[in-house]
């Protein structure tokens, strides 16, 4: 005998022989419950786990249709059967609509609901199997860990918890790879709607000209070259969240027709006018200040106020140096996983100079340096001398006084010179003819 849990069938049915011979047919291979009435199915069902429901469209007490919605709402995995006399194949059908995965009609050939019920359990435990699967994905995706001990930061952790559970709408603003997007998944993955999609919308990348039929989708015939039905995001995303990426670069049009979704839900795809319900929840993001595009007439107010229910501001990482440190360490050992090495460090020197630096790529212009030193450093530490080589810090020279720039070229000499040396301090010094102690100082200088 095999060592695996049985699955748990409820069977309902008003008459007791009925539930009899499902209980003789069912008993060797699976857990049976039996229940009479839709009231002792319910519960039943609320205290046991159930694979599965055979579920008599009549009974006594309930309505079989309101019955299946009720277990599905429950637990949309249940996988549902019903059982029907052969006048009710029209209800039965319905049911189908509404999600049972099957109907058998009575009286019942026992092959027939075994093969059934094994197919009906397969293709659950493989819906199972996918959703384990792309949880554990998002689990284990670098994306899901956000990093900080910054106060900044850890209000904006508390703040991603509240709004989680709520559905208002979240407005994210923050300067370009602060983790506007990564705050958009937190969001999603710690709230009630983390197991369905989480949708993105492009506003900048997608042409003004395709943003209705990606958003809304269309009907056949909606528009010439529209020869099928394609569904839009807000369909795609139906129970889930939508990532409006770059809301500042969305058209004055789409703007008005977007407030309507937001404030009324619902919407018809191009070419159709059947209403349809938008249960999603909407988080926005943007790197531009909306008031001030406000205006200038180039953002409609009363979008950005049914937006800004819930506003997040992340701060670019100048303004909270402390996480540096940690965000270098967390990439590297992120990238060293990724290629199955041990991973490297940065020099005490290194770090200090990159906790200075003003990182206006923020964490992304982080995680892109850390990515490129794991690659090309050959030692185990990374040291002033390969930061170096880097064009980081720059400033415009235009703005710069002429003290700067000479500072600024002194510098870049200097780490020239130790590279040429292997970062011999004593060396380098020497071919400058300066000061070990003088190289020490210039090298730690900042411009
Ligand atoms: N606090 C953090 N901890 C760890 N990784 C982070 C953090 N913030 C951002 N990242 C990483 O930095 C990168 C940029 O983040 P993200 O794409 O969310 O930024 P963004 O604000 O949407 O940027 P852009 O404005 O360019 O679209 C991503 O790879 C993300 O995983
Ligand atoms: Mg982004």
């Amino acid at each position: 005998m095999s060592m695996e849990k049985k699955d748990t069938i409820l069977v309902v049915d008003d008459e007791h022989g009925v539930r009899q011979s499902f209980n003789m047919v069912l008993k060797d291979e699976y857990n049976v419950l039996l229940a009479g009435t839709g009231q002792e199915a319910i519960d039943i069902f609320t205290k046991n786990p159930v694979d599965m429901i055979l579920l008599d469209i009549c009974l006594p007490d309930s309505d079989g249709l309101e019955l299946l919605e009720k277990f599905k709402e429950a637990d949309p995995n249940t996988e549902i059967i019903m059982v029907t006399a052969v006048n009710e194949v029209q209800t039965a059908v319905k049911a189908i609509k509404l999600g049972a995965y099957e109907y058998i009609i009575k009286p019942f050939i026992v092959d027939d609901i075994l093969t059934v019920i094994g197919r009906a359990l397969e293709k659950q435990s493989l819906v199972k199997e996918v959703t384990y699967l792309r949880n554990a994905l998002e689990r284990y995706h670098p994306f899901e860990k956000m990093i900080g001990k910054d106060i900044k930061m850890r209000k904006i952790f508390d703040l991603i918890s509240t709004v989680s559970q709520s559905d208002g709408t979240v407005l994210i603003h923050g300067e370009s790879g602060t983790g506007k997007e990564l705050v958009a998944r937190a969001i999603h993955n710690r709230g009630p709607r983390s197991n369905q999609p989480f949708v993105v919308i492009n506003c900048a990348a997608i042409p003004a000209t395709l943003m209705e039929s990606e958003i809304f989708g269309y009907n056949r015939g909606a528009f010439t070259g529209a020869t099928t039905t394609s569904i839009g995001k807000l369909e795609i995303a139906d129970k889930g969240t939508v990532f409006l990426d770059d809301i500042d670069s969305l058209d004055i049009n789409m703007q008005a027709k977007l407030l309507r979704i937001v404030q009324e839900k619902e919407f018809e795809r191009l070419g159709s006018t059947k209403v349809i319900k938008a249960d999603v929840r909407f988080v926005a993001a943007s790197n531009k200040d909306l008031e001030k595009l406000i205006s200038r007439g180039e953002f409609r107010e009363d979008l950005f106020y049914r937006l800004n229910v819930f506003p997040i501001k992340l701060p670019p990482l100048r303004e909270r140096r402390g996480d540096i440190p940690l965000l270098l360490n967390h990439f590297l050992e992120l990238y060293a996983k990724n290629i199955g090495k041990s991973p490297k460090k940065f020099s005490n020197e290194a770090v200090k100079v990159l906790t200075e630096y003003d990182w206006p790529g923020n964490v992304r212009e982080i995680q892109n340096i850390v990515e490129r030193f794991t690659t090309i450093t050959k030692g185990s530490v990374i040291d002033l001398k390969d930061i170096a080589t880097l064009d980081m810090g720059k400033r415009e020279k235009k703005d710069m006084t002429l003290k700067e720039a000479v500072s600024a070229f002194e510098k870049k000499f200097i780490f020239e010179i130790l590279e040429s040396v292997d970062g011999n301090r004593k060396k380098a010094a020497e071919r400058l003819g300066i000061h070990r102690n003088t190289l020490i100082t210039k090298m730690e200088k900042r411009y």
